[in-house]
């Protein structure tokens, strides 16, 4: 793929290597949710090609809900600033709801979004990512299926853009010379 000037790409996990990790978070997640149908909230736009490839390996009932945040803008750092951009539509009251993010990184975020869901009262509300971040942690997040503990890089690909470039790639790359 052609990349910007200045910018490198390297592969990280390849498409297999996704494939596998998914395939061991919905065995676990199976295990926990067959039978409860649980809602799952992917959010967008970063964790749609993970909700995709990961609902399609659960094979019970189950719905699908997806939220909007914003907070990074065309830059590779979080703003803090975090806004619902767009919200669920159907009621979680009382469901078992599991969040589908791609990756966690500051964990802003995701602490603005689970306690915005837990005041909709939920009956069990998990969060469940694809990558998982700790080196630049602001804000404590509890991961309760969490696919690689990723380097403190800037990663594209399998829907996370650098500058909504990027996102179509099938493999996770390191975008070389940015951080
Ligand atoms: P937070 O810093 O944990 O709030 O992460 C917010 C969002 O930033 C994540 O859900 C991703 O969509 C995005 N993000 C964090 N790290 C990266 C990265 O390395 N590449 C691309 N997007 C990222
Ligand atoms: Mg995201």
């Amino acid at each position: 793929m052609t990349v910007n000037s200045g910018n490198r790409l390297k592969v990280l996990y390849s498409r297999e290597e996704i494939e596998a990790a998914i395939n061991r978070l919905a065995e676990k997640i199976a295990l926990e949710y067959r039978g409860r149908n649980p809602v799952l909230i992917g959010v967008l736009k970063g964790s749609f090609i993970f909700m995709s490839d990961l609902v399609r390996r659960l094979d019970f009932p189950l719905e699908m809900e997806f939220v909007r945040l914003s907070s990074y803008g065309s830059s590779t750092e979080s703003s803090g600033k975090i806004k619902l951009e767009h919200s669920v539509k159907t009621t979680i009251k009382g469901k078992d709801v599991l969040v589908v993010e791609d990756i966690v990184d500051t964990g802003l975020s995701l602490t603005f979004l689970m306690d915005y869901l837990k005041k909709k009262k939920p009956a069990t509300l998990k969060l469940c990512c694809l990558m998982d971040k700790p080196s630049r942690r602001k804000a404590p997040v509890t991961i309760h299926y969490s696919g690689f503990i990723v380097p403190d890089q800037f990663l594209v690909g399998y829907g996370l853009d650098y500058a909504e470039q990027y996102r179509n790639l099938p493999d996770i790359c390191i975008l070389e010379g940015e951080k």
